[in-house]
């Protein structure tokens, strides 16, 4: 049987392939690591590249209710005293009195030390928020805060916005970027660390509109995961609770994915009503309303915001795309990532290291670069090279072999099927496109042919 579904992989078998094929690395390895920070590989950067690019074309590139911006990570510390991350921002945590190790106090299961047994202290509140000094003096005037999230930083852009796109209501700003959180439990590999991305939209609608605004986001970040290849088993929405909600939300829903580790949030859909725009405008003085032209009222917007991590992405989709499957003696392990997300769209391979051959696929290679992230391998044999690009979720090899030199084809091999079908190299460019489009394989070009197997073991 196929290991497919995502709850059932198990995370050791995910960083290990992250590790082994240059997706993920600890941070600083060389040093002993850095805890819960995470630096991405040559592999491990295409994958979020296209995460990001996907999120960009969706929310931004294809509507015209939206606007990009990129905000700077240190902002005026007035601002985390208006959004109330200062005082609010926070997590109760205690100490063990024997081990003095820290925890979070809500994630104990009773008062005594997970690791030791150890009695507890009484929880205090701990601010997530890294401090850090602007300019040479290190004094509290000079404090400021590394982000926590993107969002604030298109708050305080709201009127900048509306002056340079003239964008009337409804509408939106999308931003994508760093964000830090001292947490104080970290874990499961990219899910939880200290340092993180963010892929944040604020929508801004007339107040009496949210609710339904709130519904039309939910429903369209649901589906953006599943176009992309998340399996629906995988996917559950979940209200939060008036307990869980945090201090600038009326309502929130989590899209929770199926990770190994359990369900857990994916990303939060909320409803932050006007409490965002209201506190900024009375701590900055500066007003942040929106006059509705129908009405010739001032009003100030409520926010509907979809908030996703993109390296809690990253790992769902690795989590979803990985399957091992049995291959005669062996166990073939695949990413089935959906083409979009694929680190590397194609590879091409000439059958053996001769140097016809060599010189072919290298023209093939040259050809098919400008178009995608396209890697060229003429190390071990064919079957070895098919799997290593399994594994890293590669959808399509291209084939150069002896044939290739008298009739000028090649062939294309697909991941998930292992099917095979013939091209004429000049066909490649155009086949592949549509091959990656999602088009079936067997939808052959002009002159092109279904494999026959024992082309294989004549060439081979
Ligand atoms: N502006 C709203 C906000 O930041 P959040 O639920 O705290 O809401 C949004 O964070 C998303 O950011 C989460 O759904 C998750 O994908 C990602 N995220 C939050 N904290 C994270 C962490 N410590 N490590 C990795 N991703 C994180």
């Amino acid at each position: 049987m196929a290991e497919e579904a995502s709850g059932k992989v198990d995370m050791e078998k995910i960083v290990s392939l992250c590790q082994r094929r240059g997706y993920i690395f600890p941070s600083s390895e060389i040093y002993g690591g850095l805890s819960s920070c995470w630096d991405y590989g040559p592999l491990g950067v295409e994958l979020k590249r296209n995460i990001k690019e996907a999120w960009w074309r969706s929310v931004v590139q294809e509507r015209d209710d939206m606007v990009g911006l990129d905000t700077s990570i240190l902002m005026h510390p007035q601002t985390w005293v208006a959004s109330g991350h200062l005082e609010q921002f926070t997590d109760p945590l205690v100490e063990c009195k024997q081990c003095h190790l820290r925890w979070r106090a809500d994630e104990l299961k009773d008062n005594t030390c997970p690791s030791c047994g150890g009695e507890v202290t009484e929880p205090h509140l701990f601010n997530l928020m890294f401090k850090t000094f602007m300019g040479p003096v290190e004094e509290e005037a000079n404090v400021v805060y590394l982000r926590p999230e993107t969002a604030q930083g298109m708050f305080v852009n709201f009127q900048n916005i509306l002056n340079t796109t003239r964008k009337r209501l409804p509408f939106g700003i999308a931003q994508i970027g760093k964000a830090f959180r001292n947490e104080i439990t970290t874990g499961n590999f990219i899910f939880r660390s200290r340092e993180f991305e963010q892929m944040e939209i604020e929508y801004f609608v007339k107040p009496g509109t949210d609710k339904e605004w709130f519904d039309y986001w939910l429903e369209e970040r649901y589906n953006w995961y599943v176009n992309l290849g998340i399996k629906k088993e995988n996917l559950q929405l979940r209200q939060h609770t008036k307990g869980e909600l945090a201090h600038y939300a009326k309502k929130c829903y989590d899209i929770d994915y199926l990770f190994p580790m359990g369900w857990s949030e994916l990303e939060g859909v909320a409803n932050r009503g006007d409490f965002d725009l209201t506190q900024h405008a009375s701590h900055s003085g500066k007003s942040l309303s929106y006059l509705d032209e129908e009405t010739k009222q001032h009003i100030v917007p409520c926010v509907i915001e979809p908030s996703a991590g993109v390296d809690r992405s990253a790992l769902a989709f690795l989590c979803d795309a990985y399957v091992e499957e049995p291959d005669k003696e062996e166990i073939r392990v695949l990413l089935r990532f959906h083409p979009t997300i694929a680190p590397v769209k194609v590879a091409v391979l000439p059958l053996s290291k001769r140097e016809n051959l060599v010189e072919l696929a290298k023209k093939v290679y040259a050809d098919l670069r400008p178009c995608w992230m396209v890697q060229y391998d003429d190390t071990q044999s064919i079957g070895r090279r098919y799997r290593r690009q399994d594994e890293i979720g590669t959808p399509f090899c291209v084939t150069v072999d002896f044939q290739s030199l008298e009739d000028n084809q090649a062939t294309i091999r697909e991941r998930d099927s292992m099917n095979q079908i013939r091209v004429p190299i000049a066909e490649l460019k155009k086949t592949l496109a549509a091959k990656l489009e999602g088009e079936d394989l067997f939808v052959l070009p002009p002159g092109g042919q279904i494999w026959k197997e024992e082309r294989e073991e004549k060439s081979g």
